[in-house]
């Protein structure tokens, strides 16, 4: 399709329905905005040439998506994004499909069938229509017999043509000649008056243009956000799919109700997501893990068989078979690797817990490397901050850290070593040593002379 035809998003609207300070397509659901979720869905369908018309304030993060944009200012209406997005556009007589950037849920398909309807049938127009649950803020299809004769919108109708329940759902592919025909001569004699781009259709039946219509199979598909009800609605129809698509995947979710999964998360088969979990962001998870009840994990990957429970994993990795909780934090680039162990009330930033390591109670590690198969003591503390800066604690391979031991970072200890409980542990400790006390003090060797 990729040279077929190209893409204008409309995406600069006030957006006024949704009371607030950031632009509306700029709204997430499922961890996407309305505005990425659309480009994503055009990407799908190979379009490669695709244009976004933007307010100033959009225009920013559109760019910083990577996307083409063409500046409206002011937004005089749906028909006036047009003509902008017209007039940066090749005139080469190549197809436009025109999408509205606040549709997340419309199916590749659904763009791919209006594409192809308008090449078929060598149309001047294909536009897709659905059938609405009334009341609707949907624009009207207004019919003379079988054929299309125009489209009112929803605040310009007559209480008649309000209860008409065919609507257009703002996805049009459009002829370019054609388009470029009647976009020219629109008028803002309307409610709003805006430039309709749904003027255009009474334009072309004036010339006789043949005009095409695909019925959207499920009127969900089509739905715009305007306001923040309908942002919760499309949020837990997607959230639906999302989840449907893991399942049938071989992902057992135990309570779809409960469970949150963004749309860039990833699961591997025979995993089993628990109630009270939310998956964010782009986050990866591996075969045969146990996730959840009650966890948050969050542009983090965890490994296969590993299991996270009342936990919340954010921005780290965790490894194959390594368990996590209850009541677990891992934060800031933490690394659990393979097999270790991170218990209840443990708390870990920015921190590396080596192969078959644990850390299974109460206690807080920020800035540490610790090597493989040490045992950090319940209570253990590193204290990585000094009041001014952050300090990073290393400790070994097969160490022992006794219960409630503070670490003053910066500080090393080394393979092998063992603190005793309650020691408070100022300067690096060699390896194999072993030390106890406040401040901690190495122990006698058994044999060895009184210091003196
Ligand atoms: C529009 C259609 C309506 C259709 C509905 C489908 C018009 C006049 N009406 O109504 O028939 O049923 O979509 O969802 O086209 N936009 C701009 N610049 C503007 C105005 C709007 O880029 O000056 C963008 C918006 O950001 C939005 C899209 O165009 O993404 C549609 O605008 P919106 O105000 O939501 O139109 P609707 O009232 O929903
Ligand atoms: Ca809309």
């Amino acid at each position: 399709m990729a040279s077929s035809v190209r893409a204008v998003v409309l995406a600069a609207g006030k957006g006024t329905r949704m009371k607030s300070r950031r632009p509306k397509v700029l709204h997430e659901i499922c961890g996407q905005s309305l505005l990425g979720h659309v480009v994503q869905t055009l990407q799908r369908c190979e379009i490669a040439d695709v244009r976004v018309v933007v307010n100033p304030e959009l225009h920013e993060h559109a760019e910083a998506l990577g996307l083409r944009t063409v500046v409206q200012e002011p937004q005089l209406g749906t028909g006036h994004a047009v003509q902008l997005a017209l007039d940066d556009l090749p005139k080469d007589g190549v197809a436009v499909l025109i999408v509205s950037a606040d549709m997340p849920l419309v199916p590749a398909q659904l763009l791919r069938d209006v594409v192809e309807a308008q090449r078929t049938e060598k149309a001047a127009l294909a536009l897709v229509t659905a059938r609405v649950p009334l009341p609707s803020f949907f624009g009207r299809i207004i019919r003379e017999g079988a054929s299309l004769s125009r489209i009112v919108e929803q605040r310009d109708a007559t209480s008649a043509q309000l209860a008409i329940d065919e609507v257009n759902a703002g996805i049009y592919c459009f002829d370019q000649a054609a388009l470029r025909l009647v976009i020219a001569g629109l008028k803002t004699n309307n409610a709003q008056g805006e430039l309709y781009l749904t003027d255009c259709i009474a334009a072309l039946v004036r010339e006789g243009a043949h005009i095409v219509t695909v019925e959207a199979k499920d009127y969900r598909d089509v739905m715009g956000i305007n306001n923040r009800v309908e942002l919760a609605a499309a949020r837990t129809i997607l959230q639906a799919r999302i989840l449907e698509r893991h399942m049938l995947d071989g992902v057992t979710i135990v309570d779809p109700a409960s469970t949150y999964v963004d749309a860039a998360v990833t699961i591997a088969p025979d995993t089993t997501i628990h109630p009270q979990t939310h998956l964010a962001g782009p986050s990866s998870i591996g075969r045969g893990c146990i996730i959840g009840p009650n966890s948050l994990i969050a542009n983090s990957s965890i490994g296969d068989r590993a299991e996270v429970v009342q936990s919340q994993v954010k921005d780290s990795i965790v490894g194959e078979g390594v368990t996590v909780g209850p009541f677990a934090h891992l934060r800031g680039s933490t690394v659990v690797e393979q097999v270790a162990r991170v218990g209840n009330f443990v708390e870990m930033k920015n921190t590396r817990l080596g192969r078959g390591a644990k850390a299974s109670h109460l206690s807080y590690r920020g800035d540490a490397e610790i090597g493989e198969k040490t045992n950090i003591g319940a209570g253990t503390i590193t204290c990585n901050y000094d009041g001014k800066k952050k300090h990073k604690t290393k400790i070994g391979k097969g160490v022992f850290i006794g219960s409630n031991s503070s670490l003053r970072a910066p500080i090393e200890i080394g393979d092998n070593a063992v603190t005793g409980a309650g020691s408070v542990v100022l300067h690096d400790v060699p390896p194999g040593e072993r030390v106890a006390g406040n401040p901690a003090r190495a122990l006698k060797k058994k044999g060895a002379a009184e210091p003196t």
